[in-house]
């Protein structure tokens, strides 16, 4: 039977940690409707749970360590060349603990999920700030990636009830379980339908 469906998008997962976000993209992967392909999983670390995962997938997997570069614009270039070697209509940006550089952010759209509601708790302990803080409600953000730390424009937003014996751990359980479906969601859509940007408003058609 010839398959109804229009050629999956190429997208490259940049990981730092557990890698479940990764698992449940690659998850949704199995329905050939769902309109991505995972082309490369690629982390600024070795010896983590999410290239693991990458590699039960056959998935294949890079590495790019600042540490191994002279400097960040260094370290960008090769991460962009990596990235280049795949050609991806999309990048998704998923617990990787690094800020991109102007040439992988010129090459590609990028995509983040961050576990707080944007513009409240950027950073890389908005759990944890939030938690300080004394939020009733926290939750999670999906946005595109611009030159600043969690600013850019906002793709979808889904909110988490903070209780009051929450501790971080318990608190980013509960956001991670719907910021899989968020993310799975929106990185979906992106692939099947594309976007437009005007100033910061997206809108998928
Ligand atoms: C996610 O909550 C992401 O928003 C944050 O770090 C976590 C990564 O989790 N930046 P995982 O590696 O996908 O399990």
């Amino acid at each position: 039977m010839p398959s109804h469906h229009a050629a999956p998008a190429r997208v490259v997962v940049l990981v730092s940690g557990t890698g479940s976000n990764l698992q449940a993209l690659i998850d949704a992967t199995a329905d050939p409707g769902y309109g991505v392909e995972i082309v490369a999983v690629g982390a600024d670390r070795d010896a983590i749970l999410a290239l693991e995962r990458a590699e039960r997938h056959q998935i294949p997997t890079f590495v790019v360590r600042v540490g191994d570069h002279p400097d960040r614009t260094a370290w960008d270039a090769a991460l962009a060349t990596q990235l280049a070697a795949y050609g991806p209509d999309l990048v998704v940006s998923a617990g990787f603990m690094k800020i991109l550089g102007e040439q992988v952010l010129a090459d590609h759209t990028v995509v983040n999920t961050h576990p707080a509601l944007l513009p409240a708790f950027p950073g890389a302990h908005a759990v944890a700030d939030a938690l300080a803080y004394g939020v009733r409600v926290s939750g999670c953000t999906a946005h595109l990636v611009d030159s600043g730390v969690d600013t850019g424009p906002i793709l979808a937003q889904r909110a988490v009830p903070v209780e009051d014996d929450d501790t971080e751990d318990t608190l980013h359980a509960r956001i991670k379980d719907v910021e899989h479906a968020m993310l799975v969601d929106v990185v979906g859509r992106l692939a099947r339908h594309g976007h437009t940007l005007t100033d910061r408003k997206v809108t998928i058609p």
